[in-house]
């Protein structure tokens, strides 16, 4: 449902006066104020009305924030401007009925990271006289600067944010005699920091789009774009899209599109513009299908997207084996389900390679930092290859001269083109907030990373893989889904849980408390299982509900650690080969060897989404989170 009001902002009282192909930049700090740098742009120009199709855009952007939202299209009479707080399906509601049939607009949804969501950060944003209006995704470091400045020339701001000024500086460059493209233009001059930017114009019938750091692609349809953010977007209006360059600008008019360039005081407009590259995406692998959720489609795919993987992995890591295994040290970076993931490397390459490594959580690594060289690599984990931590972990490695491995479902993300190396996840897009497919992926190549060093016959690490796969098919069955969500039900009034795993069991407990947290709201604490009496057994109730993942090797330990809950009155659900003596509910994992993680994660995953689903919350769109963390 709609939060907020909708507001229609007119021409002010005061009227006198970029899955795919990203960039290379470090996100820098912002300015003071509200900056969008998580943000989804997208916008229409072609031949239908411009509104249905922006929200039906910005719709499938929604994984890159779902704060607010707003649009603007062009009409006879000026720009019509929407803005909400709130969701795209509660905003296209109250929108479309009201929307001109204009075919040239802009619209935006937000993540906002700093100051209040609300109607007047949302944008779009517009000039002082409500002739322009902009959409921006990234982060101005000098709209402090340029607000001082513009405000001494006469403008009005009415929003907190940093994009704001972008209106304004277009609107002080036409009140100087600038036409509107070479004011456009001008921008690349004014600004610092990283942006995506759609402008339109109510006299002129195009969208001036750029960039500089943040993703902007543009779709291409007949006689239409389709500027977005992501190619998801637009990607079942159109499948040709064309990258854009760092810095690059472009007009878009139903009559084609032109490359802007500066002539001096002037504006160009080239016909040399790139041909659109067809996408291979389907529109099935970003598309729910019968499913009610991304998520739980997501967590249904793993059985497919590992047997892929497990074909095509083994040649895509054949190259990286000897860097890996020729180096001093070996550092896993990865910033949430990422660094469960690099955890997981860390006891995988201890069991199976011999090797010691270190796993670090990506916004620490500069702690660290200064004890690698040339002669060590990093492994950076990143499912979005865009999250601000990792990739300034990257750029740190670099500066030290460690070789970076980018382990991405991105190929084309900011960390993987940075790194020297590119392994992908083979898992297609994920579109729900919550990491799952992306998480086995991980783990299973680095499954595939440790078993290439422990052997020089990488084939044969596919073993434990397959056998994960056989596992991963059976607990995702109808009936297996059935017993998890009755064990969701009984922890429908749960304050808290714990969860506990020894050695790498405890990356799951870690990952497994992650999903209930995110996706289903409850308080849950994953701990080592020999930490348990050592202080948090103190907080444990009569029906807490306690948590163990463990293999045949740990069952005797995991026995007595779960008795001792159960005597001070824990609920004991065991995830693991066998029943524990003191099991109330059980969940059925087989061993798997060195792969059980990728296995015992299964069940969670579909425990957390029946959670939320029996708490009426959205498993897809958790609150206060977004797909992709582009700030530091
Ligand atoms: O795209 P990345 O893998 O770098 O993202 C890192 C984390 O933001 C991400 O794993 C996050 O913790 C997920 N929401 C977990 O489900």
């Amino acid at each position: 449902m709609l939060s907020g009001p909708i507001t229609e902002m007119g021409p002010p009282a005061n009227a006198s006066a970029s899955y795919l192909r990203t960039s290379l930049i470090r996100t820098g700090g912002g300015a003071a104020g509200t900056n969008d740098t998580m943000c989804g742009i997208a916008g229409y120009v072609g031949g239908r009305p411009a509104a249905p199709l922006i929200l039906e855009c910005l719709k499938r952007l929604e994984y890159r924030g779902y704060d607010s939202c707003g649009l603007a299209v062009q009409t006879s009479g000026g720009l019509f401007l929407r803005k909400a707080v709130g969701s795209i399906d509660g905003f296209r509601e109250q929108v479309l009925g009201l929307a001109p049939a204009g075919t040239v607009g802009i619209g935006h949804t937000r993540w906002a990271t700093h100051g209040v969501v609300d109607v007047r950060n949302a944008h779009p944003h517009v000039s002082c006289d409500g002739a322009i209006a902009i959409v921006h995704n990234g982060v101005i470091e000098n709209a402090d600067r340029l607000r001082t400045e513009l405000a001494g020339q006469g403008h009005r701001f009415a929003s907190d944010t940093d994009s704001e000024v972008v209106a304004h500086l277009i609107e002080e460059g036409m009140r100087q005699g600038q036409s509107f493209d070479r004011a456009f233009l001008a921008l690349q001059e004014r600004l610092l920091g990283t942006y995506a930017i759609l402008a339109v114009h109510r006299d002129h019938d195009c969208i001036l789009a750029t960039r500089k750091g943040s993703p902007l692609v543009i779709g291409v349809g007949n006689g239409e774009y389709f500027p977005a953010s992501d190619i998801p977007s637009f990607l079942p209006l159109t499948p040709r899209v064309v990258y854009l360059g760092e810095d690059e600008c472009y007009s878009l008019s139903a009559g084609g599109m032109d490359r802007l360039a500066v002539q001096g005081d002037l504006a160009v407009r080239r016909h040399d513009v790139p041909t659109p590259e067809a996408v291979s995406l389907s529109v099935e692998s970003i598309s729910k299908g019968n499913f009610e959720h991304f998520m739980i489609k997501e967590i249904l795919e793993q059985t497919g997207t590992l047997e892929r993987l497990i074909r095509e992995a083994p040649a895509a890591i054949h190259d990286v084996v000897p860097l890996l295994k020729n180096s001093k040290d070996i550092v896993f970076v990865g910033a949430g389900t990422s660094y469960h993931a690099a955890l997981f490397g860390q006891y995988l390459f201890a069991a199976v390679a011999r090797r010691h490594v270190d796993a670090y959580v990506s916004s620490d690594f500069e702690h660290h930092v200064d004890l690698l060289g040339p002669d060590s690599v990093v492994v950076a984990l990143s499912q979005s290859g865009e999250t601000a931590d990792t990739l300034e972990a990257v750029h740190l490695a670099q500066d030290r001269g460690a070789p970076t491995i980018a382990v991405t479902n991105v190929e084309l993300s900011s960390i993987a083109r940075l790194s020297q190396h590119v392994i992908p996840l083979f898992s297609g897009p994920e579109l729900a907030v919550a990491a799952t497919k992306s998480y086995t992926a991980q783990l299973a190549i680095l499954a595939l990373f440790g078993e290439s060093l422990a052997s020089d016959l990488p084939a044969d690490g596919t073993r434990p893989l397959w056998e994960a796969r056989d596992r991963l098919f059976n607990l995702t069955s109808e009936a297996a889904r059935r017993h998890t969500r009755e064990v969701g039900r009984e922890l429908l009034g749960a304050q808290q849980a714990f969860l506990t795993g020894r050695g790498r069991h405890y990356v799951t407990a870690l990952e497994a408390a992650l999903k209930l947290k995110e996706v289903s709201g409850l308080r849950a604490e994953a701990l080592h299982g020999g930490e348990m009496k050592h202080g948090t057994l103190a907080l444990v109730e009569n029906g807490t509900p306690a948590i163990h993942f463990y293999d045949q090797q740990d069952f005797r330990r995991t026995e007595i650690a779960a008795a001792e809950l159960k005597s001070r009155g824990a609920r004991i659900i065991s995830v693991g080969p066998q029943p524990l003596a003191s099991s109330d509910q059980h969940i059925r994992v087989e061993d798997a060897g060195i792969a059980t993680p990728i296995v015992q994660v299964i069940p969670m995953q579909i425990l957390s989404y029946e959670l939320a689903k029996l708490k009426s919350m959205d498993p897809d769109r958790p609150r206060n989170l977004a797909k992709s963390v582009t700030v530091p």
